[in-house]
């Protein structure tokens, strides 16, 4: 079932962070974005939890990514039609965006939207998230994209105050 979230409809927002993570570090990020932007911000959870251990994880993303599986979502983003440019975070999961992120994409009708991709990697950088985001939106803009190794993120802030600026979210 559905939750509708409350908070991300709290505020009348034109901005809204939308992002998975599963060890933290896109969190971190998601929450320097939105400290920096105002935008409202919601996390992107599975019904069923990823296991924690590493390689249990690294092995059950491999099947699903290239099964395109999509797992379902425990909560429900109300009005997303409101915003205009949705900041969608995601860890680099074998070169592309988590399952969970895929799912949150291929379900909410973003045509017209501005979308503006944040990944966080182990050295893989974005790989091919921001065309992999933009088959699952072929009617949204695509901005630059923002790739932060994940054991940088806590110092990062200035990266993503940079980035804002260059896409023009921020002056
Ligand atoms: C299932 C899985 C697959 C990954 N694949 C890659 C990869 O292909 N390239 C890369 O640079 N990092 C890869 N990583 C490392 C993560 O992208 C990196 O640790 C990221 O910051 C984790 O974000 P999170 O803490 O928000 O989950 C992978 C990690 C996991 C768990």
């Amino acid at each position: 079932m559905l939750i509708p979230d409350f908070q991300s409809q709290a505020a009348n927002n034109k901005n809204l962070v939308v992002y998975f993570s599963h060890s933290g570090n896109t969190r971190i990020i998601a929450e320097q974005i939105k400290d920096a932007t105002g935008a409202d911000i919601f996390e992107i959870c599975p019904v069923k939890n990823y296991p924690d251990d590493y390689n249990t994880v690294v092995n059950q993303a491999k099947k699903e990514i290239n099964a395109n599986f999509k797992p379902e979502l425990k909560t429900k983003i109300n009005r997303i039609a409101t915003y205009d440019v949705i900041f969608v975070g995601s860890p680099n999961w074998w070169s592309t965006i988590a399952p969970p992120v895929a799912t949150l994409l291929s379900d909410y009708n973003l045509e017209g939207k501005t979308i503006a991709p944040f990944i966080t990697h182990e050295g893989s950088r974005m790989g091919h998230s921001a065309a992999d985001i933009q088959k699952l939106c072929p009617k949204s803009k695509m901005l630059e994209g923002l790739a932060i190794r994940g054991s940088e993120v806590k110092t990062s802030q200035h990266n993503v105050q940079d980035w804002l600026k260059k896409i023009q979210i921020t002056k």
